[in-house]
């Protein structure tokens, strides 16, 4: 089966709600943009890996995708984000209270598509699905924290971007193994497969804000370094740094701003001297290696596994 095309066509018969528009309206927006749909993807394939019988699965894949949809309109707003996938975002494109509302309407949503899954899976599914939202967000308050804060350790980044990334690709395999009744050891190690690649992801990410072509990448380049975040480029610049380095730094990290693109192209003649980009994709393949030992240790016929292992690759150098 076309899995993707599967997720494209089971989204579409979505229906979020009628009135009032400007409650709806912005849902069928974002939703309608696209996106990767790699969320609703690492459910499927997670449960490929032990049925053919996709059916049950679907509707909980897509509570994944309109989940993390709602997480977007909150984070271009509270990172001020004037782009997603290549379009205004939400707030910009109607205002902020819409967002943040659209949003809440989404988490609702997401939490129906869960009304299906058998009786014997509903109560793991959803304490399991409650506690990574609840770690998302615990990560995103983290991420906003850091922009204010002058010292944040590599370890305390990378416990970030675990709770607001990872924890969610983590889940979404572990609930396509749950909903094909999978063991539980091999649904812990896909859990932990899709943590690492949810790490690999967060800081390809990351790279991308810096050094991604903007209309391939479909949001602002450079923000990260606009609003002072702490990102593994920012952390390792910080430490390896000489004298002259750090002053630069100093000079625009937690300062106001005058000229966005001075400070980007500031920041990003550090991050060029110091070879950050090259030792940040070496940690992602760090974790994409992590990621590969959980896979193997799944039990799933290799060949069920080659479609996971071929996505995984493909993200670790995505440029969108
Ligand atoms: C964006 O997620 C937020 C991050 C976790 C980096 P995606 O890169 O999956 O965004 P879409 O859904 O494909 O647009
Ligand atoms: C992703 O972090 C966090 C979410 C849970 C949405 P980012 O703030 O880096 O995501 P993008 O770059 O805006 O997609
Ligand atoms: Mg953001
Ligand atoms: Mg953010
Ligand atoms: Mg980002």
């Amino acid at each position: 089966m076309d899995l993707p095309a599967h997720i494209t066509a089971a989204l579409a018969q979505l229906h979020y709600g009628e009135a009032p528009d400007t409650l709806y309206e912005p849902i069928r927006y974002i939703m309608g943009l696209g996106g990767k749909r790699i969320r609703p993807l690492l459910t499927l394939l997670g449960a490929h890996l032990f049925t053919d019988e996709l059916g049950p699965v679907t509707k909980p894949a897509l509570a994944t995708e309109v989940f993390h949809n709602f997480t977007l309109l909150h984070d271009d707003l509270m990172d001020q984000a004037p782009l997603r996938r290549g379009q205004p975002t939400v707030h910009e494109k109607w205002n902020p209270n819409v967002a943040i509302l659209s949003g809440d309407v989404m988490l609702v949503r997401a939490y129906e598509l869960f009304f299906d899954v058998a009786p014997a899976l509903l109560p793991t599914v959803l304490r399991r699905f409650s506690q990574t939202a609840a770690e998302v967000c615990e990560g995103q308050q983290w991420d906003m924290n850091f922009e204010t804060e002058a010292h944040v350790g590599i370890p305390q980044y990378l416990d970030m971007i675990r709770l607001k990334t990872a924890v969610l690709l983590g889940f979404c395999l572990e609930l396509g193994a749950r909903l094909a009744g999978a063991p539980d050891e091999d649904a812990e190690h896909l859990r932990q497969f899709g943590t690492d690649i949810g790490l690999a992801f967060q800081i390809r990410d990351d790279l991308l804000d810096v050094y991604g072509d903007a209309a391939t990448f479909g949001k602002r380049v450079g923000g990260d370094i606009v609003s002072d975040k702490k990102t593994y480029l920012l952390l390792t610049a910080q430490a390896q740094a000489s004298a002259a380095q750090r002053a630069v730094l100093a000079r625009h990290i937690g300062q106001p701003v005058a000229d966005a693109a001075a400070k980007v192209a500031a920041v990003r003649a550090v991050y060029d001297e110091l070879n950050i980009r090259s030792q940040t994709e070496a940690l992602i393949n760090d974790y994409f290696q992590d990621a590969l030992q959980h896979l193997a240790r799944v039990g799933a016929p290799e060949a069920r596994k080659y479609p996971l292992h071929h996505l995984a690759l493909q993200l670790m150098d995505r440029e969108n």
